[in-house]
């Protein structure tokens, strides 16, 4: 019999919202509760993820349409060895940061977001749900200065506002809601798993 296939659900934020946290404990749950769950990062170990990574820590050195398509290459290869081979098989597929984030993150940049978002359309399955993890920036920087002593080239204030402000301009989609992540982990926890039980009892 084939199975049914998962769910794909999409954890977007600011960087220090604590996304990468809770996509690992949303897994965990999910799999406590019977259910078959994995959770891929984006940007991933392709080799245009790597010269991405790069740019984070030598800072940026490239033009936003080209930081735009090593995204959008690394994504294509996510897109086709993890994220739809999961979904195909079954497994509900929870996305540490996916295509809204280069909407939002090369948006703000300066390019058309909605361009943006048609060229991943192409190439991306739509999430059946994403879910903004949402807090002031304030709040943000002073979580990655606590937990790291410093920010990247992705994380200037200015830079993140806009950010912010791209993604709340998305919360009157379907499909599109917040979370509020300035709360303490458990709590953000309980709101996120809830609305994914939610997602899961609705699909069944
Ligand atoms: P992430 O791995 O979430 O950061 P960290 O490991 O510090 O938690 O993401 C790295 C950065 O990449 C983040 O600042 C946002 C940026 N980004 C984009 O600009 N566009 C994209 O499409 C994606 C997926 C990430």
């Amino acid at each position: 019999m084939t199975p049914k296939h998962g769910l794909l659900v999409a954890l977007e934020g600011i960087d220090g919202c604590g996304k990468s946290t809770q996509a690992h404990r949303l897994v965990a749950a999910l799999v406590e509760h019977g259910e078959r769950a994995v959770t891929f990062r984006e940007p991933g170990d392709s080799e245009f993820g790597r010269e991405l990574r790069r740019v984070f820590v030598e800072g940026r050195d490239i033009t936003p349409e080209e930081e735009m398509h090593l995204f959008l290459e690394d994504r294509r290869i996510d897109v086709r060895d993890n994220i739809e081979p999961a979904i195909a098989a079954g497994r509900h597929v929870v996305m540490d940061r996916y295509y809204l984030s280069s909407v939002v993150y090369q948006g703000a940049l300066g390019l058309d977001p909605l361009m943006i978002r048609a060229k991943n359309e192409a190439i991306a399955p739509r999430p059946d749900l994403t879910l903004i993890l949402d807090l002031p920036v304030d709040i943000a920087l002073r979580r990655i200065a606590e937990s790291r002593g410093q920010a990247n080239s992705f994380e200037g204030r200015e830079y993140l506002e806009k950010v912010r402000e791209l993604y709340l301009g998305f919360v009157d989609e379907t499909a599109i809601e917040t979370v509020d992540a300035s709360e303490e982990p458990d709590a953000v926890h309980d709101a996120l798993l809830g609305r994914i039980l939610q997602l899961v009892d609705a699909a069944r």
